[in-house]
């Protein structure tokens, strides 16, 4: 295994025909949050949106048949830097920490026209400092600064050409064209000829050349090939997908794909609950609905359901009948092939997801109480029945904490400090500010941060039972663990604690911590036993975890190299869409890899099934 320290990036460029419009901007984030989860940071260059390039060139045209290029060039790098703007707010949304940069915060420079410039440099150093503050930038492509500082562009299809200059500049691991077409063919598949063309599995850069400008710009290739970068170019729908999918450009003779991208049908979604988590996926389930089909919602009280969308024009209201129901066997009888639970509680989903397991239906659910109770025994079933129990909204939401503990299970990683509890984070910012506890509970709730029953998070239940999950996928779900001490908010020493961070500048917060037992503190045991506490403590201005914010989750994982180093994971610990945004990661995860369920690869079994 490479060093858990070297952190691979992956550039990302998304092409007009891929983002049509901002309704694009869900898929878009889902894309990149799976890069994300995978441990890379991520380089996203969008295009404008669908058109919009030749709708700005169209109307400059109805002003002047000849628009002056300096003019043309500002006007239509408002396409680039809409799109751009507007995909930074939908991961802002969707709890993903980005950074919206520009040509001229990365000293993107240019030389030749105002139209159609050529790169030239890249301030290397800007680029890291943005990542050391964000794992993910947003570059709007085809823009650039010339070096008398006037703005310029790449030429027809120049965001491939940002991409693509900037990916060799930073050494990116990993460059993928996200286009409308499902790699590169003989010809365009969309035409009319008799039999459909053959998809490249490699091309050349001489022979990418001889295909249409359209599809990848030129000057991109010529710049790939000059560097000796190779790319991908496939559609967003094969993206990550595992299998033959997609075209490599490189310097490897061209070669046919000889079997045909797989085409997967669409998967049957059953949804438990419909609360603050539920009513984000099925809002996104409704986005995705080539890769998606909602077989049903299973709530409690319908009539409240109900009353929430009369007169809305929620495309859920017109289906609310076909889709909601209080009866969990008919639910299952709808055979979905995965079920959703985003109900919470433990005694009383227990029954529906083991049913489902025995079924050998999938299941996703963000629920911690369930898998930290209940999570070994339905591991089992999971297995027997060969079918996959995932589970990353469960821990840390948008911050894909599960995932990181998984990949540093089996190096020498000692342990983690983490914050692991949104609600008692934001409650604990305001009571530092003087807003009374009531009142900040209220604003906790009123934001979806709480449970249902907000106890948990105040008394640490909530955060003790991510600790329990974290360690599992660290260690090994055998980790016996030793616990120390476990308060929440009613801790007898918070009002000092409030005082002395006052004082200090530092930050009260609800610390989780698991290390293993003998390499942390000392102690001497067994390899496979763990020592941890959860407790609000003063965390001194400037360290890593300080630094988290709002209903932010982060984890500080302890590694056991010379330098005694840290890796630190972080993003939104808690609320709707950084809650459905990990849900629809482990949805779309199962749909990319249809052999790790139902049997349809006999013997497979999921990293999450084998190592949490
Ligand atoms: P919520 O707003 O209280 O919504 C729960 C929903 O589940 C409601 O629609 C409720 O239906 C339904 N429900 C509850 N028990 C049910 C049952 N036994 N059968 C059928 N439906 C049932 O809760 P939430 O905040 O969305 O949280 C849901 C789960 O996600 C919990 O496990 C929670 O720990 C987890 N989670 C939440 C967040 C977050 O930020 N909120 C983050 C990560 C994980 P009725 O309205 O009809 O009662
Ligand atoms: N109530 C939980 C929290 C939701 O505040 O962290 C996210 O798991």
């Amino acid at each position: 295994m490479s060093s858990p320290l070297a952190i691979p990036i992956t550039v990302l460029k998304f092409g007009s025909s891929v983002l049509r419009s901002e309704a694009d901007l869900p898929t878009v984030v889902h894309e990149i949050y799976a890069e994300l989860r995978k441990g890379h940071r991520v380089l996203v260059v969008p295009s404008a949106f669908g058109s919009t390039t030749d709708d700005l060139l169209a109307i400059a045209k109805s002003q002047t048949p000849e628009p002056e290029p300096r003019v043309l060039a500002r006007l239509l790098a408002t396409g680039e830097s809409t799109s751009a703007a507007l995909l930074s707010l939908a991961l802002k949304r969707a709890g993903i920490c980005a950074r919206l940069i520009g040509p001229e915060s990365v000293g993107l420079l240019t030389e030749g026209g105002y139209l159609d410039a050529h790169p030239i440099s890249l301030d290397l150093a800007a680029v890291h400092a943005a990542f050391e503050a964000a794992p993910v930038l947003v570059l709007p492509g085809f823009i650039s600064r010339r070096t008398d500082g006037e703005l310029a562009l790449l030429g027809r299809g120049g965001s491939d050409l940002t991409a693509i200059f900037v990916a060799s500049r930073i050494r990116a691991s990993r460059c993928v064209l996200v286009k409308d077409v499902e790699g590169l063919f003989e010809w365009d598949p969309a035409g009319s000829a008799t039999h459909p063309p053959r998809r490249f599995q490699n091309i050349s850069y001489g022979d990418a050349l001889g295909l249409s400008g359209s599809v990848v710009q030129h000057k991109a290739i010529r710049l790939a090939r000059d560097e000796d970068l190779s790319f991908e170019v496939c559609g967003a729908s094969s993206l990550g997908m595992e299998g033959p999918t997609g075209t490599i450009v490189g310097s490897k003779p061209s070669a046919w794909a000889e079997l045909e991208a797989p085409r997967y049908t669409r998967l049957r979604v059953g949804l438990v609950g419909h609360g603050t988590v539920g009513a984000g996926v099925l809002d996104h389930l409704f986005g995705a609905s080539e890769d998606f089909e909602v077989a049903g919602v299973l709530v409690r009280d319908l009539a409240s359901h109900r009353a929430n969308f009369v007169g809305t024009h929620s495309p859920v209201a017109r289906y609310f009948d076909e889709l909601f129901t209080t009866d969990a066997r008919e639910f299952l009888d709808r055979a979905p092939d995965i079920v959703v639970e985003v109900a919470g509680g433990v005694e009383s989903v227990e029954p529906l997801v083991r049913t489902a397991l025995e079924r050998g239906l999938a299941v996703v659910t963000a629920n911690k109480a369930l898998m930290a109770e209940r999570g070994l025994a339905l591991h089992e079933i999971a297995e027997r029945s060969g079918t996959p129990l995932v589970y990353s909204a469960a821990v840390g939401c948008s911050a894909p904490l599960l995932e990181a503990a998984q990949r540093l299970r089996g190096t020498s990683v000692r342990g983690f400090e983490a914050l692991l509890n949104g609600t008692t984070n934001f409650i604990l910012e305001l009571l530092q500010r003087g807003v009374p506890l009531d009142d900040a509970i209220v604003e906790s709730q009123e934001r979806g941060y709480a449970e249902a029953d907000p106890t948990l998070d105040l008394n640490g239940t909530d955060a003790a039972q991510k600790v329990v999950l974290l360690a599992r996928a660290l260690f090994g779900r055998d980790v016996r663990l030793r616990w120390g001490l476990r308060q929440g908010l009613e801790s007898p020493n918070l009002q000092d604690l409030l005082a002395e961070a006052r004082g200090a500048e530092g930050q009260v917060r609800m610390v989780a911590s698991c290390f293993l037992e003998g390499t942390a503190s000392g102690r001497t045991a067994g390899p496979h036993e763990a020592f941890v506490e959860v407790a609000p403590v003063v965390l001194p201005s400037g360290s890593a975890l300080a630094g988290i914010q709002g209903a932010g989750a982060g984890v500080l994982f302890a590694l056991d190299t010379p330098d005694r180093s840290t890796l630190l994971v972080a993003g939104e610990g808690a609320g709707r869409w950084p809650t459905s945004e990990a849900v629809m990661a482990d949805l779309l995860d199962l749909r990319r890899s249809p052999e790790r369920f139902r049997g349809i690869v006999a013997g497979s079994s999921s990293a999450e099934n084998t190592e949490s």
